[in-house]
């Protein structure tokens, strides 16, 4: 039987995330869509329902069991609880489909645990727990879900990283290297080296000296002085087409973070990533998009990674703004050299 995914992504990123789907799986079919949320008919014969490591804009895409109404969060709750039958439910994820949406979050879930008998409701779920989803629509409307958790998104309600910023740290960007750093499963190993392009004020530096890495910033902009004075840490202090190609030898992770066009994050990647003597082992890449529209690129810019050498994997980060994160880990194999790309390859989903 046909059923139906609900995806819930960021507000205003639907037409990248259903233009992702027209090209990446054809065979689904478009339904309702609402600011931060999208559905999709899915034929019964489609192999997988791990859907959000093909969408890329879609943060958490769960089965639908349908919509519950009424006028009460109580009332709701119970219609929520017949949809949701004696399934063996481990957890409860709740979360508004738009940030506009006003919900108190926790306390639907409390009463959702109630209703369905799970502790902890509203948490990180463990991996291989069926979960309850919970998408409140508005005051009156939830849709109501499930999926089983694997991945860390997949455990995170709405794929929304938990995590909290420390204190003392410089900028947000630390959580969207944490997420990034999660949601792919990257192992950033104390005493390797990493460069990042568009290094200030130092979120993602503090993240990546945490680990226990050698950090060199790259940025014509001041970096707080708190991670200026780490002992591993360097500042070049200029823009990353002025610095020589050979800086970038002996670096093991190239982390890019520039606030400009994504063409011209694009070509400084380029420029490093064909120096002979430059394979960084991986790249975390945020590609920024002035408008969402320019998410209609990102095929062809992961293809010029694979051409580069590299497997590209990428996701709009739950803590990113209008922008894609990019993680790519270098293959075996030859260096490509500039300017090779192929673009004209049939694209393999990723
Ligand atoms: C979003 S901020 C980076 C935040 C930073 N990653 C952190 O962890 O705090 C963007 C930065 O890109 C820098 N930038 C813009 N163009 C650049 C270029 N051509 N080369 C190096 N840095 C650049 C800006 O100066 C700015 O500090």
């Amino acid at each position: 039987m046909d059923w139906f995914l609900l995806a819930t992504c960021r507000g205003g990123a639907e037409a990248a995330l259903a233009a992702r789907q027209e090209a990446v799986l054809p065979s689904l079919r478009r339904g309702a869509w609402r600011r931060g949320i999208v559905t999709f008919r899915v034929p019964s014969g489609e192999p997988t329902d791990a859907f959000e490591h093909d969408l890329i804009f879609a943060r958490a895409c769960v089965r639908s069991l349908g919509q519950v109404g009424g006028d009460s969060d109580e009332a709701r709750a119970a219609a929520t609880a017949a949809l949701a039958g004696p399934a063996p439910w481990r957890a409860v994820h709740v979360w508004p489909r738009d940030g506009k949406v006003e919900a108190d979050v926790a306390s639907i879930a409390r009463r959702l645990g109630d209703a369905l008998g799970v502790a902890d409701a509203g948490g990180v779920a463990r991996p291989g727990d069926l979960v309850l989803d919970c998408v409140v629509d508005s005051a009156e409307r939830w849709w109501i879900g499930r999926h089983r958790a694997t991945v860390p998104p997949t455990t995170w309600p709405g794929g929304i990283a938990p995590s909290v910023l420390p204190e003392g740290t410089v900028s947000r960007a630390w959580l969207k290297l944490d997420e990034a750093i999660a949601v792919f499963s990257l192992r950033l190993e104390p005493g390797q080296r990493a460069i990042e392009l568009g290094a200030a004020p130092g979120g993602a530096c503090q993240r990546l000296l945490a680990a226990g890495l050698d950090v060199v910033g790259i940025d014509p902009a001041v970096v707080d002085a708190r991670v200026a004075a780490h002992p591993r840490f360097r500042q070049l202090r200029m823009r990353a087409r002025d610095v020589k190609r050979r800086a970038f030898r002996g670096c093991d992770w190239l982390v890019c973070d520039m606030n400009i066009d994504p063409t011209s994050t694009m070509a400084a990647l380029e420029r490093i990533l064909t120096t002979p003597g430059v394979r960084p082992v991986g790249v975390i890449a945020t590609l920024k998009l002035p408008e969402w529209s320019r998410a209609e690129a990102l095929p062809g810019w992961l293809d010029s990674f694979a051409a580069w050498g590299y497997t590209p994997r990428a996701r709009q980060l739950s803590t990113g703004g209008r922008e894609v994160c990019v993680a790519a880990l270098r293959r075996a194999g030859r260096q490509a050299g500039p300017g090779v790309t192929s673009r004209a390859t049939p694209r393999p989903r990723r």
